[in-house]
This record gives structure tokens, sequence and C-alpha cells, in this order.
């Protein structure tokens, strides 16, 4: 997990997200030609309300520009030839689009929650870019019809760094209206443990809230965990005393899964316990090294807290060694910075999301959002979800409140215009 500080960090690393920071490259032209600084002190001049309305025109033609590359990228997409798009000459990092995004609409909106054109000392930044993004993707979600389903991260994006989803979560009653609206819910955690009683403990708030609820027993069912990042399925299930049941490998596992052979799984893990083995030695890290049926990690000895470089370290250091090794480039596996432990798993979030989507029936990539705070390329989780739907990246719990909340705001302006 990451806290608010680390996503910030990413502006002073070299592991910055390319699209976010080419985005505020664009929008600083217009912030140094039109922001007043000067206008503090001089006080005479250009009113404030109208410097904003300028800066608000030219920074929401960039980005109806950039959405317009966007689409230039998904016609690409859909003829085959996605690397030749201009965006892709721009910007080299950007990979599959599922959806277009609303960039227009969505900085109006930002804008008149944050302010961003009548800010004189403080450019758009990569906070006001994400958020930007993440509006932009669900405007477009909740325009193009339902949406089928909605995964969830667990740690920083349900609950805070290590806590629980207790009763008093706030985020309850919106998931609960999303499943009323008939959309399925996954939640699609790292934390991997084989028995639903550990799961219970984490998200009982939700469980006992959704078993309580007056919601028709067909919707109740329509919430799953992923744990493992891929690794272990359970249903709700009102009649378990843990309200989740194990749903069996072999009824909701990937064709692709299944040829993932158990001595490969084993070889994998040796090397990244080796690995990680290795690197607690020579940074003398005060960790615990824990090997799973799936996973192999390292958490803290009682009480220690990790550096931030330490950890980022280990997470590199062992995505490098996994990513030469020959069984590392058969299995798809994720090396990530949990915040206080570093964990390598079997799988990745990519196929926790498309498990989600067969377990419901096949729900298509363009009508599922996930939505985590883990979305740096290097040692971060939720990064590989992009490669199975549309995504929304948060920073902390209350950012995904407001994010269901602009979703059930989006859902009321659609259902009026379309009544
Ligand atoms: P997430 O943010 O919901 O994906 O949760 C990640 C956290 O789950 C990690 O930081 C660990 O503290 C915890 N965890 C427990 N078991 C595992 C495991 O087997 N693999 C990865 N993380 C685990
Ligand atoms: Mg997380």
């Amino acid at each position: 997990m990451t806290t608010r500080y680390r996503v910030e960090y990413a502006l002073k690393t070299h592991r910055r997200d390319q699209l976010i920071e080419w985005i505020k490259g664009l929008l600083a032209v217009p912030f140094v030609l039109h922001s007043q600084p000067t206008a503090v002190f001089e006080p005479r001049g250009e009113s404030v309300d109208h410097m904003a309305a300028t800066a608000q025109r030219r920074y929401a033609e960039i980005m109806k520009d950039i959405e317009e590359l966007i689409n230039d990228h998904i016609a690409h997409q859909k003829a085959g030839t996605h690397d030749r798009s201009k965006l892709k000459l721009l910007v080299p990092s950007v990979a599959t689009f599922f959806t277009p995004l609303m960039l227009h609409d969505a900085f109006i909106w930002q804008d008149q929650r944050r302010f961003i054109s009548y800010r004189r000392f403080v450019p758009p930044s990569f906070n006001d870019i994400r958020l930007i993004l993440n509006t932009a993707q669900v405007m477009s979600l909740v325009r193009g019809g339902p949406l089928e389903l909605v995964t969830f991260d667990g740690d920083v994006t349900l609950y805070d760094d290590g806590q629980s989803l207790t009763a008093d979560n706030p985020v309850i009653p919106r998931i609960l209206r999303l499943m009323r609206g008939g959309s399925k819910i996954g939640i699609i955690t790292a934390a991997g443990y084989a028995e639903a009683r550990r799961y219970y403990e984490r998200l009982h708030g939700l469980l006992d809230a959704l078993h309580a609820s007056n919601l028709p027993v067909a919707l109740k069912q329509n919430l799953v965990v992923l744990g493992g990042e891929s690794n272990y399925c359970f249903k709700f299930a009102g009649d378990s005393p843990d309200l989740l049941k194990l749903v069996p490998r072999k009824e909701w596992l990937l064709d692709e899964m299944l040829l993932w052979e158990e001595s490969d799984i084993t070889e994998l893990l040796d090397i990244a316990e080796a690995s990680l083995r290795d690197t607690v030695n020579n940074m003398r890290l005060a960790a615990t090294i824990v090997r799973k049926e799936r996973a192999v990690g390292i958490i803290p000895q009682d009480g220690h807290k990790f550096s931030r470089e330490s950890l980022e370290e280990t997470v590199l250091i062992a995505q490098k060694i996994l990513e030469m090794s020959p069984v590392g480039r058969r299995l798809p596996f994720c090396a990530f910075n949990g915040g206080n432990d570093v964990f390598v798993d079997i799988g990745d979030k990519s196929w926790g999301v498309l498990a989600c989507q067969r377990f419901f029936g096949g729900i298509e990539g363009g009508k599922t959002l996930h939505v985590g705070d883990q979305f740096l390329s290097a040692g971060a989780n939720d990064f590989k979800a992009r490669l199975a739907c549309t995504t929304a990246w948060i920073a902390n719990p209350a950012e995904t409140v407001q994010l269901l909340d602009e979703i059930a705001e989006l859902d009321e302006m659609q259902q009026r215009k379309t009544r």
C-alpha cells in the first residue's frame, strides 16, 4: 500500500506516470501565460474572475485536444496499429484504453471543485490531473451504460493501511448502492489466505452490512473476494458463519491459469525467497521471511518500521532477478512494496480482474472499473489491473468514497437525461 505521501512522491522520482507528467507539462503553458502572481501585491488590473475564466478556457481546450488524441489512439487500437498512434509517439508508455476519456468535461467538473484555474502560484499538479483522469473515466463509464463490475483493492483503498473494513466505514453504503443498481463487486487484495475467516476479519463491516441489508438474495450474491492477487476466490454466502465461501479453483480459474505448473510456482517462489533473504542480509533488515503456498514476503520484526528506501530496494532487486529468470518469463508474478512489507505473489491483479469478469459471466474491460492506490509501474500491485479494465487511482479511502459519490451523482444526471 502507499500513503498519500508516497503518491505525491511520484513527482520526485524517476518512477513517474508518464501520461500524467505529459499532461502536466501541457497545462503548464497556460498557467505560465495566464496566472497572475503579481496581482497579489498589485491589485489594479485584471480581476481574478476574469483571469480564471481565461485560464479555464485554455486548460479546457488542451484537455479537449488530449481527449481527441486518445480517441485517435483508440481508433488505432481497433485497427491493430496502436503502436503507430500519435499519442504513442508522444507518451510511449501508454497502453490500451478501454473507453474514451471525457477529459474536457472532467476538467470543468474538477475545476469547479478544486479551483485550479483560480490558482496564481501553484500550477496544475500531479494530484489535480490524477483526479481529472478518474472523473473522466467514470463519466465515460456512466454515459456508456451500466457499470457492470467494480473491483476494489483493500488496504489504502477501502480502509487504512493494515486496518479492517469496520461497520462505521462510509464506503459501505456506497458499495451497497452500487449493488442495488445491479453492479457486481470484486475485492481484489494481495492479502493471501486460504481460509474465509481471515477475510471476514478484514472485511466484516461490509459483509455484515450486506447480510443485514434488504437487498434481494440474487443481488447479494454479486460480491466476490479475490485474495493473493488472483489465487483464492470467495463468494458471499449468507448461510456460512464467515459470510464467505471458498470457490473451488476449477470453477473460476481461466484456461491460461490452468497451465501454471506447481513446479514453476515453487521454483519462482524459491528464487524470490533467495533474493529477499539476500537483501535482508545485505541491508541488515530487521525482517522475518514469510513463505506461503502462493507468495513469499518480508514482514517487520516486532514493531519495526522499514525505511521507504529499503522497501523499494528490496522490491526492485526481487523484480529484476525474477524478470531475468526463465521461470519469471513463463509465470506471471507481482513484486510490490506493501507500505511496511514486501511481497512477491504468484499471478497479479490483471488475473484477479479477469477472474472476476469471468466469474460473473464474461464482463468486458470497458464495463469494469478497478479502484486502487498502487499504480506506479514498478513495485506496485494495482498497476497490472490496467491490462484488464479501466482504472481509478486513489490516494486514500476518503478519495474512494468521493469517487463513488461522483459515480452516484453522474448516474443520477444520466438517468434524468434519459427519462
Ligand atoms: P492490498 O493493498 O489489499 O492489496 O493488501 C496488501 C497487503 O496484504 C500487503 O501489504 C500485506 O501486508 C498483506 N498480505 C498478507 N498476505 C499477503 C500475501 O500473501 N501476499 C501479499 N500481501 C499479503
Ligand atoms: Mg492497496
